[in-house]
Parts: C-alpha cells; sequence; structure tokens
C-alpha cells in the first residue's frame, strides 16, 4: 500500500531501497561508492543513512535534527554533472513514487528536485 503521509519510518525505509538502487547504477553509484563503499551496512554508510534520515525529517516533517552543510561534501566532487543529478532524480522519483500516494509523492519530489536545482546552481552547473 502507498503510504499517505511521511513518516520518519517510511522516510528511513524508503532511503535503503533508494541507495540500494543507486549503488548499482552505472552513473551516480560510484561516487558513493568511492566515499561510503558499496555496502549500506557497514561503518561509513550507517552513519551517513542516519544524517540523510534527519536531513529529510528535517526537510519535511519540521524537525531540527540535520544541522549540517548538505552542499559541503558535493563541492568537492569535482566531476559532478547534470547528467548525474538527472540520473539521481530519476531514481529519486521512481522510488518515491512507489512508496507514496500521489499527494505526498509530489511533495517529496518537488522537495527533492528543488534542493538538486539548487545544488546545480551552486555548483555552477547550470
Ligand atoms: C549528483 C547527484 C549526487 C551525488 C553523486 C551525491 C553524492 C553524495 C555523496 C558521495 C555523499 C557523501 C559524502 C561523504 O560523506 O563523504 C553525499 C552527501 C549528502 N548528499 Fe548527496 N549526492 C547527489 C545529490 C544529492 C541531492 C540532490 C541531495 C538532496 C536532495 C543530496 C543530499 C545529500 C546530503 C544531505 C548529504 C550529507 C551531507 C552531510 O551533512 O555530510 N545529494 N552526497
Amino acid at each position: 500500500m502507498l503510504a499517505e503521509q511521511i513518516t520518519k519510518e517510511n522516510i528511513e525505509a524508503m532511503l535503503r531501497v533508494f541507495y540500494t538502487r543507486i549503488l548499482k547504477d552505472d552513473l551516480v553509484g560510484p561516487y558513493f561508492i568511492h566515499e561510503l563503499g558499496d555496502d549500506l551496512n557497514n561503518r561509513y554508510w550507517k552513519p551517513h543513512l542516519k544524517i540523510l534520515l534527519d536531513f529529510w525529517a528535517t526537510q519535511l516533517l519540521g524537525e531540527e535534527s540535520y544541522q549540517r552543510n548538505p552542499l559541503g561534501p558535493h563541492t568537492l566532487m569535482d566531476d559532478l554533472s547534470p547528467e548525474v543529478f538527472e540520473r539521481w532524480l530519476k531514481i529519486f522519483f521512481k522510488t518515491i513514487d512507489e512508496w507514496y500516494a500521489p499527494e505526498a509523492a509530489t511533495r517529496f519530489k518537488e522537495k527533492g528536485k528543488s534542493i538538486a536545482e539548487g545544488f546545480m546552481d551552486e555548483l555552477g552547473l547550470t
């Protein structure tokens, strides 16, 4: 059943599916494998998934658990391109649509898209 409400529990479960797919993707996967390895249960991914959960809970649920600079690590990846962002968004949209009912899905996707566009702007990729 598609979720009508975005909750911390369903964000956490969705993120695991999303990053499992990201790791398998030929274009986006290597960036993550380079920084964090290819196993979501390893000692790099575990804290990273918690950071991402806090990030989305802060974006969408009014939490204040994420207090970092989300753009930071992306400024150090000097070969990011619009194509990589497009692929990231494509996998993100597909995963969100499999988890959430239309209203919640639209909210989640619009937030992701606008953050991705903001990143691209800041990185000089637009
Ligand atoms: C081109 C697509 C992207 C790639 C290849 C990418 C890659 C990465 C990698 C490898 C890290 C981990 C860096 C580290 O800890 O060493 C990271 C961190 C992060 N990414 Fe992305 N990312 C992309 C797009 C996005 C988008 C669109 C968002 C948000 C909608 C996002 C949100 C974040 C956040 C919140 C962090 C954690 C930053 C922190 O607080 O340390 N990323 N990204």
